[in-house]
């Protein structure tokens, strides 16, 4: 099938080359030069497992353009909307002028008969409102939401755990689901569970889910809180309660708190979606979430200063890592970034090393020292701090990083070392809600 892309960011980028992969023709279009001509060039402008090899792979095929110029998006039978919807700059609520300036340029383009698909996050009553907007085209629009993880972008593209297809509730619905259920044929095939719902549920699917995720992180933090001033051990909590199946143990990892492009912005998104609608109260608690989520980048930050007995100035700190999670190199509303720009502006000389995002975070950051490695970040530190749980960092030996630094205090930010092992080698360790 021809498709075309709108907005070659993560979720756009990722989704154009999936969907090359699975012998579709596809046309990306964003309006960054500088990322389209990368992506020509079969590079992805941001760190990705796999992702320049199914880039090239896809371009060698001939199935993969990319393009600043959207009238070459004509012709194509279903046209993706995937562009960012950032916090606004002026308030909780998300940013809608990349969606409303993507369907703008849509609209002179499309035909009868052309399907939009809605696939970036947006506030409930966003789909029925540009659903009007390009009806006069003869064009229809289904919304259906994105549930990729950074990282592991094109295993959740190809085969996600569910599929959401948002509809019309005018009689075509049939149509749509079945090009669609085209489009993802070998995941349709795979057995994979499809909801088909209204526009309203397919939006509210995507922010609720990205919701719960961050109230159960937010929740394991706040045992974390309880766990600190009890001496009782967070990490053997979340085992214990996580053996219940109902919970579960995945995100129930107590730490730094959470960050990115996602789900900080779509709790507060979510949160001034439901005040607008004369429900906040329904959602209050993503208030508290979020607060308890903000506290532990000030818990980690008093840590250091408490090493330094309140004292940061001139003393020096290795932050090792930046991303906001292993395996990327994003660092918006990263935790680890934050807290290293804290301490940087406590006076602190911070030594900061992340295997990829040390570019991005320059960009956000320029103040901070940049080591090229694990042992030039700590060779002058007095406190080593890991920020974001790269596996270098979760497989360092104490006795090796001993060899190299003076430090023998770790603040273990993500709770991801064995702090039998740094004891015994003589470090005085910290982690996060546990003794
Ligand atoms: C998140 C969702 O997991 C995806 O399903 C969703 O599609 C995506 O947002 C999106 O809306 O586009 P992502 O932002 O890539 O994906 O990252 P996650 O893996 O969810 O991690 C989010 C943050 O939570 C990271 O900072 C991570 O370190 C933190 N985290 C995660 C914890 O602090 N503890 C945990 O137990 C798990």
């Amino acid at each position: 099938m021809k498709l075309s892309v709108i907005g070659c960011g993560y979720l756009g980028a990722v989704h154009a080359t999936a969907m090359a992969s699975l012998g579709h023709e596809v046309v990306g279009i964003d309006v960054d030069e500088e990322r389209i001509s990368l992506l020509s060039d079969g590079k992805a402008p941001f760190f990705e497992p796999g992702l320049d090899d199914l880039l090239t792979q896809a371009r060698d095929l001939g199935a993969l353009t990319f393009s600043t110029d959207i009238s070459l998006a004509q012709g194509a039978a279903v046209h993706f909307v995937a562009v960012g919807t950032p916090q606004r700059p002026d308030g909780d609520g998300a940013d809608l002028r990349f969606v409303d300036s993507a369907i703008a340029a849509l609209l002179p383009i499309l035909g009868l008969g052309d399907l939009v698909v809605g696939k970036s996050t947006v506030p409930v009553g966003t789909a029925g409102r540009l659903a009007e907007q390009i009806r006069s085209t003869g064009a229809r629009l289904v919304w259906n939401p994105e549930f990729l993880r950074e990282g592991f972008a094109i295993e959740d593209t190809l085969r996600p755990d569910r599929l959401v297809y948002g509809v019309t509730q005018n009689g075509s619905a049939e149509r749509d689901v079945s090009i669609l259920d085209e489009i993802y044929r070998p995941a349709i095939d795979a057995g994979t569970p499809r909801v088909v719902t209204d526009y309203a549920t397919a939006e509210l699917v995507k922010v609720s889910a990205n919701a719960f995720l961050a109230t159960k992180i937010s929740f394991i933090n706040a045992m974390a809180e309880i766990a600190e001033v009890t001496g009782a051990d967070v990490t053997q909590l979340a085992d214990a309660i996580g053996f219940d199946a109902r919970i579960g143990r995945r995100f129930l990892n107590a730490g730094i708190g959470f960050g990115g492009g996602c789900l900080p912005k779509d709790i507060r998104a979510f949160s001034a979606r439901a005040e607008e609608l004369g429900v906040g109260q329904s959602v209050r608690f993503l208030r508290e979430v979020d607060a308890i989520n903000l506290r532990r980048r000030q818990r980690v930050a008093e840590l250091i200063a408490d090493a330094f007995d309140g004292e940061p100035q001139d003393r020096h700190v290795a932050v090792l890592g930046l991303a906001f999670k292993p395996d990327s190199d994003d660092t918006r509303d990263s935790p680890a970034l934050d807290v290293a720009q804290r301490l940087h502006d406590a006076g602190a000389v911070v030594h900061a090393y992340d295997p990829a995002a040390i570019d991005t975070a320059r960009r956000i950051a320029p103040d901070l020292h940049f080591a090229e490695s694990v042992d030039n970040a700590v060779r002058e530190a007095e406190v080593v701090v890991v920020a974001t749980e790269w596996r270098e960092f979760r497989e360092m030996l104490p006795e090796s990083i001993s060899q190299v630094t003076r430090s023998r205090t770790i603040i273990d930010a993500r709770n991801c070392l064995d702090p039998q092992a740094w004891r015994a080698a003589g470090w005085d360790y910290r982690g996060m809600g546990r003794p």
